[in-house]
């Protein structure tokens, strides 16, 4: 009989034999910094998650730095929106100043800088609208300045979310033309129009305001397709690509982690992290243990960078 149970008669013995651990350097951790001051407000549909003003971002940024965590990724949320998205590109813009600070604060930490527009535009949309139609190339010039312009500000790497072709292209041409060669993208490459980005809408208040993404965004049942997509992201210049959400695709990202040798990021969604929160509320779900071992299957399936909200508490559990 081969007796499998052989390998798991202890903890040193499981251990040595575990082909998956999770490092505190896999984890990114997603930030909300809004428009002005003394501003703390919690998330309701995301238990444990604040926006923050720039101005009380500091007491966010001591936790950050004393779990170990070595990359967060950025989105603002201005007080102002407008049809084009004029603050996503403007130097003095609530991303860039909050990207100014981070830098200056702690200038070992790793900023990823979420780049679209829909944070910006009064009308919701990650691209130009023309009445009902969301442009795809009038928007690449905006998706430009902007990546250009939190590149300037500090950001370490750019990390286009908006879905329009041939933007991360666009992207590294606007930033090698403006001295910004060493300024990485991290794709978002295969991102499907999901039900699971709810409680982030009420986060970035970034809801489209008519219509869905479903013109922009990938259809969820489309695996082959996401390949594509990873496939056009890597031509087109990305360093990393990333497919979001996470649980509900483990498939994809297990069949890109075939496909390619680049890095693959997983985005664990806000819709995956209030799941969970809201099952450990209710007494349900052993948060340690569900959070571990989602963050774990994710690496399993090929993630080597995974985006999450439970990262601050991944990173307590992982320890030191
Ligand atoms: C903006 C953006 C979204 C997310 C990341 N960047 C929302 C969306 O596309 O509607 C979702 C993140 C999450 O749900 O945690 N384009
Ligand atoms: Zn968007």
């Amino acid at each position: 009989m081969v007796r499998m149970r052989r390998l798991r008669v202890n903890e040193a013995m499981r251990s040595m034999v575990r082909e998956t651990s999770l490092n505190k350097s896999d984890l990114v951790y997603p930030v909300f910094i809004i428009e002005g001051e003394n501003i703390k407000n919690p998330v309701d549909s995301m238990p444990g998650i604040f926006q923050y003003s720039i101005d009380r971002f500091e007491e966010e940024l001591e936790r950050i730095l004393d779990a170990g965590i070595g990359a967060i990724l950025v989105f603002g949320i201005p007080a102002h929106k407008d049809e084009v998205g004029s603050e996503a590109y403007h130097d003095q813009g609530v991303t860039q100043r909050a990207i100014r600070f981070i830098k200056e604060k702690a200038p070992g930490l790793l900023v990823i800088a979420d780049v679209c527009l829909c944070e910006y535009t009064s009308h919701g949309h990650c691209g130009l609208i023309h009445g009902q139609e969301i442009l795809n190339d009038e928007t690449l010039g905006l998706l430009g300045k902007m990546s250009v312009s939190l590149a300037k500000a500090g950001a370490d790497i750019i990390a286009p979310s908006d879905m329009m072709d041939g933007r991360v292209e666009f992207i590294r041409n606007a930033m090698d033309d403006n001295g910004l060669k060493n300024t990485a993208v991290m794709a978002y490459s295969a991102k499907f129009a999901s039900g699971y980005y709810s409680p982030f809408r009420d986060a970035a208040g970034s809801a489209p305001s008519f219509g869905d993404r479903k013109t922009y965004q990938m259809d969820p049942a489309n695996g082959r397709e996401a390949v594509r997509e990873c496939e056009t992201d890597i031509c087109e210049g990305a360093d990393i690509i990333m497919v979001k959400p996470a649980l509900a695709y483990l498939d994809v990202v297990k069949e890109v982690s075939r496909r390619t040798d680049y890095p693959i990021a997983v985005y664990n969604v806000s819709g995956e992290y209030s799941m969970v929160k809201a099952a450990v509320q209710n007494g349900w779900l052993d948060e340690k243990r569900i959070v571990m071992e989602n963050l774990t299957a994710m690496k399993r399936a090929g993630a080597k960078i995974i985006i999450t909200y439970h990262a601050l508490d991944a990173a307590g559990w992982i320890g030191a």
